[in-house]
C-alpha cells in the first residue's frame, strides 16, 4: 500500500517525526531484552576474529559509517577503514585475509556500494550489509545481513534510516567488543541501557520543533553555512551540511571544530551562519575556544547543546538549540534531529520541493 502523509506537510517531515518509534523498532531486534545484552542475527563466520574493518557506504550513510568507525575502534579495538563508494574500488584498496567489510545503504542498491561490496566478494572479505530494504541486492549478496527497521524512506534526504543505521552500528560495535574481550557483560548491559534511552531523547529533541522552526528565517538568507563538531558529533556536522544542501540549495559545510582554523574560519563574516554541535562534556571548552574565533570574526553562532553548555556558552549567539542531555553514545542520533529540522524548516522557508529535491535521486543506481 502506498505511504500516507498523514497530518504531514512533507514525507522528510513525517520521517524525521517517525525516529523514536522506527529507532525502537530497529534496537528491539537487536536487544535481548531476557538480560539487556546485544543480539545480533545468526553469523556463521568468526566474529572474534575479525582483524580489521572496511566500511564503504555513500551520502548519508557514509556519515553513519564515519561514526561507526569512533565506535568501533573505541569499543572494539579493532581498526577501521572507511571510503565513500565511488572511490574505493580505483585506489586498489588493501583487502587482508580476516577482514570485514561492512555497507551501509538504505536501498540497498546503490551503484558504488554495490560495486564496492562484489570487489570485497571477490578479494575474500566477509561482507556484512546494514541495509533498509531486506529484499535489496546488497542484503541477498551478504554474508550478515544487518536490517534497519525504520520502514519505507520516501523523502530523497534520507532522515529516519539514518538514525536506525547508528542504532546498528553501535550494537555491532558493542558485540564485536565482548567477542573481542574488549568488554565485559556489565559494560555491554550499560551501553544497551543507553541505547534503550534513544527513543525519549529523540522525543525530546523533536519537542524543540518550534524553536528551530523559528531560527530558520535566519538561516534562509544565508549564501554559505559552516557546521562544526568533534568526536563522534563531527560527523553530524557533515551530515547536518548535506542535509541543508540538499534540499535548501544553501551551500554548506560541515567540519572538525578544531579544523577551522585551517580554513574555513576565512570565510568567517556577519552572513555565515556557524551551527555548532556540542554536547557538555570533556571536549566542550575546546568547542568553546573554537566558537570564540568565530564571534571575534563578527560570525553568527547557532549552538546546540544540552542546557549546561547552553548555560556556559548560550550568551552572545544569533540562536540556540536545547537539546537534552544524553550519554555521549547516543548523542550522534539525539542530534540528527536539530540539524534534519533545521534544513527542513529552511527548506520550507525558501519554498524548495522538499521530497523531490532537484537533481537528486533517491536511489542512485549509475556509477
Ligand atoms: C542518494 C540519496 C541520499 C542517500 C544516498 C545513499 O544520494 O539522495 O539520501 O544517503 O543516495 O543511498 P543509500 O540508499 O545507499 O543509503
Amino acid at each position: 500500500a502506498a505511504v500516507e502523509k498523514g497530518n504531514y506537510r512533507h514525507y522528510m517531515q513525517k520521517e524525521i517525526f517517525e525516529q523514536p518509534t522506527v529507532v525502537a523498532q530497529t534496537l528491539r531486534s537487536y536487544i535481548r531484552q531476557s538480560d539487556n545484552s546485544v543480539a545480533l542475527p545468526q553469523i556463521d563466520f568468526d566474529l572474534s576474529a575479525i582483524k580489521r574493518i572496511t566500511i564503504v557506504a555513500c551520502g548519508t550513510s557514509y556519515y553513519a559509517g564515519m561514526v561507526a568507525k569512533y565506535w568501533i575502534e573505541q569499543f572494539a579495538r579493532v581498526p577501521v577503514d572507511i571510503d565513500v563508494a565511488s572511490e574505493f574500488r580505483y585506489r586498489n584498496p588493501v583487502l587482508e585475509n580476516g577482514g570485514l567489510a561492512l555497507f551501509i545503504s538504505q536501498s540497498g542498491e546503490t551503484a558504488d556500494t554495490l560495486a564496492a561490496l562484489r570487489h570485497c566478494k571477490q578479494a575474500g572479505q566477509t561482507i556484512a550489509v546494514v541495509v533498509n530494504v531486506p529484499t535489496s541486492s546488497m542484503a541477498r549478496e551478504a554474508d550478515l545481513l544487518l536490517p534497519t527497521h525504520a520502514g519505507p524512506e520516501i523523502g530523497v534526504a534520507s532522515t529516519k534510516a539514518f538514525t536506525c543505521q547508528l542504532a546498528v552500528l553501535a550494537a555491532l560495535a558493542a558485540r564485536l567488543a565482548v567477542t573481542k574481550g574488549q568488554m565485559d557483560r556489565t559494560e555491554e548491559q550499560d551501553v544497551v541501557r543507553h541505547l534503550l534511552e534513544a527513543p525519549a531523547a529523540l522525543n525530546a529533541a523533536l519537542d524543540h520543533d518550534d524553536d528551530i522552526a523559528a531560527i530558520a528565517p535566519l538561516i534562509a538568507p544565508a549564501r554559505d553555512v559552516l557546521y562544526l563538531g568533534r568526536g563522534p558529533d563531527y560527523p553530524l556536522a557533515m551530515e547536518g551540511a548535506l542535509k541543508l544542501k540538499e534540499i535548501s540549495y544553501i551551500h554548506a559545510e560541515g567540519y572538525a571544530s578544531g579544523e577551522m582554523k585551517h580554513g574555513p574560519i576565512a570565510l568567517i563574516d556577519e552572513a555565515v551562519p556557524v551551527i555548532v554541535l556540542a554536547p557538555s562534556g570533556p571536549l566542550f571548552e575546546k568547542t568553546v575556544s573554537n566558537m570564540e574565533e568565530v564571534r571575534a570574526r563578527g560570525g553568527q553562532i547557532v549552538l546546540i547543546s544540552d542546557r549546561e553548555g547552553l548555560a556556559e556558552a548560550g550568551d552572545g549567539c544569533l540562536a540556540t538549540i536545547e537539546m537534552p542531555k544524553v550519554h555521549p553514545l547516543i548523542a550522534p542520533l539525539v542530534y540528527a534531529v536539530p540539524v534534519q529540522l533545521l534544513a527542513y524548516h529552511t527548506a520550507c522557508v525558501k519554498g524548495t520541493d522538499v521530497d523531490q529535491p532537484r537533481n537528486l535521486a533517491k536511489s542512485v543506481t549509475v556509477e
